[in-house]
């Protein structure tokens, strides 16, 4: 009880269903059906990401880790005093334990993330480690604006924290849509620490989202048990198959479900036709250079202030600084 108390949950089950119920309508009806990657995480969505990170052939969490650890204590110079850490997509948390670990100086700590369930119960379990320090669970979409608990808005500044390459998520406009969100959030004198995955070879992208194991596949279709659940929509899992794939033109993996048959299947009392090798884009990952994210935080008043790769530059943290120019006017 203590953690529900002291949480800011946002919007109420109903809400959030019949937004998922609008996104899902408007996305089937497109021309190129597709469903937001927001909508992969439920409590076993959640869990199922979780087990993808542990992969072999998923590099991003292992090199993205390893760059933490190796680098905490310059990263978090740029930590001042008293700060607020907020964390867009905390997930797990386990990338902020290693910053936390490295910064005692910080006066309170917001995992902001869509599953409520994960960031109430992450943060619970967070708490015994860090006794100093004040921990505020928000469950909210961070795509919208939404406020900040109050310790962390009377902090003398708010870093923000955006690991996992949650960013390659967004389509660019969006992600610069993000940062200028997160601008709103954050306010004046802000920083962020972003964790961006990197091109590289194909075959090491395409592994990275075919694992052997099947655990991508199941997650991607946990989207249609998902609507099946909620929505009373009647997908047979059985004829959706998992395909993912590295698309060069625009530096981006591509995650689908495609029908294996001509069907019909019900969604929220609609009816939608598919083709047989119809899919619905379910997620893009898109994958940066220092350069290409540099240049879209510059062009919403974020300023690059510094960088940290693994040896083999297969993702990196990138630092940015806000400017006058990209803080929320009055
Ligand atoms: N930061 C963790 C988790 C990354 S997975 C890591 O690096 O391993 C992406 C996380 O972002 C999930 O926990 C998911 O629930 C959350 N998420 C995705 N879309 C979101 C949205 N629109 N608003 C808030 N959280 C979101
Ligand atoms: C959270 N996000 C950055 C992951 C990614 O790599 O795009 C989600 C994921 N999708 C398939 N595997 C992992």
């Amino acid at each position: 009880m203590v953690a529900l108390a002291r949480s800011t949950v946002m919007p109420s089950p109903s809400d959030e269903t019949s937004e998922f119920a609008v996104d899902v309508l408007k996305g089937l009806s497109a021309t190129r059906k597709r469903v937001s990657p927001k909508y992969f995480y439920d409590a076993v969505g959640s869990q199922l990401f979780d087990q993808i990170t542990e992969q072999p052939e998923y590099y991003p969490t292992r090199c993205e880790m390893r760059i933490l650890q190796d680098n905490a204590a310059d990263i978090v110079k740029l930590i001042p005093e008293g700060a607020a850490l907020v964390e867009f997509g905390s997930g797990s948390n386990k990338k902020a334990r290693i910053l936390l670990k490295s910064a005692p100086h910080l006066a309170a700590y917001v995992p902001v993330d869509i599953c409520g369930e994960m960031v109430e119960q992450e943060a619970a379990e967070l708490r015994p480690d860090f006794p100093g320090l004040n921990i505020h669970p928000v469950t909210a979409d961070f795509t919208q604006e939404f406020e900040l608990p109050e310790e962390a808005r009377n902090a003398p500044a708010r870093i923000g924290l955006f690991p996992g390459s949650t960013i390659g998520n967004f389509e660019p406009h969006e992600a610069a849509a993000f940062l200028r969100n997160a601008a709103k959030i954050l306010g004046p004198n802000s920083k962020l620490i972003i964790g961006a995955d990197l091109v590289k070879p194909a075959e090491v992208l395409n592994a990275a989202y075919n694992d052997a194991a099947g655990v991508t596949a199941r997650f991607n279709l946990n989207v249609l048990v998902r609507m099946n659940r909620e929505l009373g929509a009647t997908f047979d899992l059985d004829t959706f198959e998992h395909h993912a794939f590295f698309n060069r033109e625009r530096n981006r993996i591509e995650m689908h479900l495609a029908s294996l048959k001509r069907q019909k299947v019900k969604v929220a009392g609609e009816c939608f036709e598919f083709r047989a090798g119809e899919t619905i884009h379910t997620e893009s990952s898109y994958k940066y250079s220092v350069e290409s994210l540099g240049a879209l935080a510059r062009g919403v008043g974020w300023a690059p202030s510094g960088v940290w790769m693994d040896e083999d530059k297969y993702f990196s943290i990138q630092a940015f600084t806000l400017t006058e120019a990209g803080s929320p006017k009055p």
